[in-house]
């Protein structure tokens, strides 16, 4: 078992929090890496790709040469949990039908990474980031305001299934750090006040505008720009005429 806790200066012991509790059936997020038969998730819950994905397959497929068809297992496994939800085992094994690969190989891609959910997950799935970057810039502030203001420890789906939280690791917008991803948006340069906007507009079937809160474009310098700011001149400048 791999355990590490962390305790910034100036923070009481009583707040210290572990950030990583990992056991070999265990990820960082708490979802268990090993399968066990529910009612709702086992190898005979209903699934199959629709006439639409099928053909999306297909176009996927396109990409790979042939006899590399195991190498679309993400984005094949990304479709079966879109048009499902979530990715029961049932839709791994089609998946490793359709790829014509063992079910074991689907199964270590989708314990593997974060973004399959291998229980049901609310309407709006969101995952924060709390690797250094993002922890340095508060991220603990950000989780606490969302634990707080959904009544939901990470791990867990609100009881109205608008709001599934994780925790998760770097999701590469350390720039722009507090940040957290919901569905397939990030949401940037957090304040605790943010994320409470952010969520009352989900509640109220708003779609709040993804990127950064702080008023910055992008991942532009909070304190505005250094350099390149003039406009552009164009090909040709600086160019000899006589050459
Ligand atoms: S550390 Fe949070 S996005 Fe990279």
């Amino acid at each position: 078992m791999f355990l590490c806790a962390r305790l910034r200066p100036g923070v009481s012991s009583s707040v210290r929090r572990y950030l990583h509790k990992t056991t070999r059936c265990t990820s960082a997020g708490g979802a268990s890496f090993a399968h066990k038969d529910t009612p709702e998730n086992n190898p005979d819950t209903p699934f199959d790709f629709t006439a639409d994905s099928y053909k999306k397959i297909d176009s996927i497929l396109g990409n790979y040469p042939e006899g590399h068809k195991a190498g679309a297992v993400i984005p094949v496994l990304d479709l079966a949990q879109r048009q499902h939800g979530w990715l029961p085992i049932s839709a791994m094994n089609k998946v490793a039908e359709v790829l014509g690969m063992p079910a074991m190989r689907v199964y270590e891609v989708a314990t593997f990474y974060t973004m399959f959910n291998r229980t049901p997950v609310g309407k709006h799935h969101i995952q924060i980031c709390t690797t250094t970057p993002c922890m340095l810039r508060d991220s603990d502030g950000i989780l606490e305001t969302i634990k707080k203001k959904l009544g939901i420890k990470v791990g867990e789906t609100t009881p109205d299934k608008l709001f599934t939280l994780a925790e998760v690791e770097c999701l590469g917008a350390c720039v722009n750090a507090p940040m957290v991803q919901i569905n397939d948006n990030y949401y940037e340069d957090l304040a605790p006040k943010d994320i409470e906007n952010i969520i009352d507009d989900l509640k109220a079937g708003k779609f709040p505008q993804p990127g950064p809160r702080n008023g910055r474009f992008s991942c532009e310098p909070a304190g505005g720009l250094t350099s390149l700011t003039e406009p552009p001149k164009g090909p040709g400048f600086g160019v000899r005429a006589d050459l």
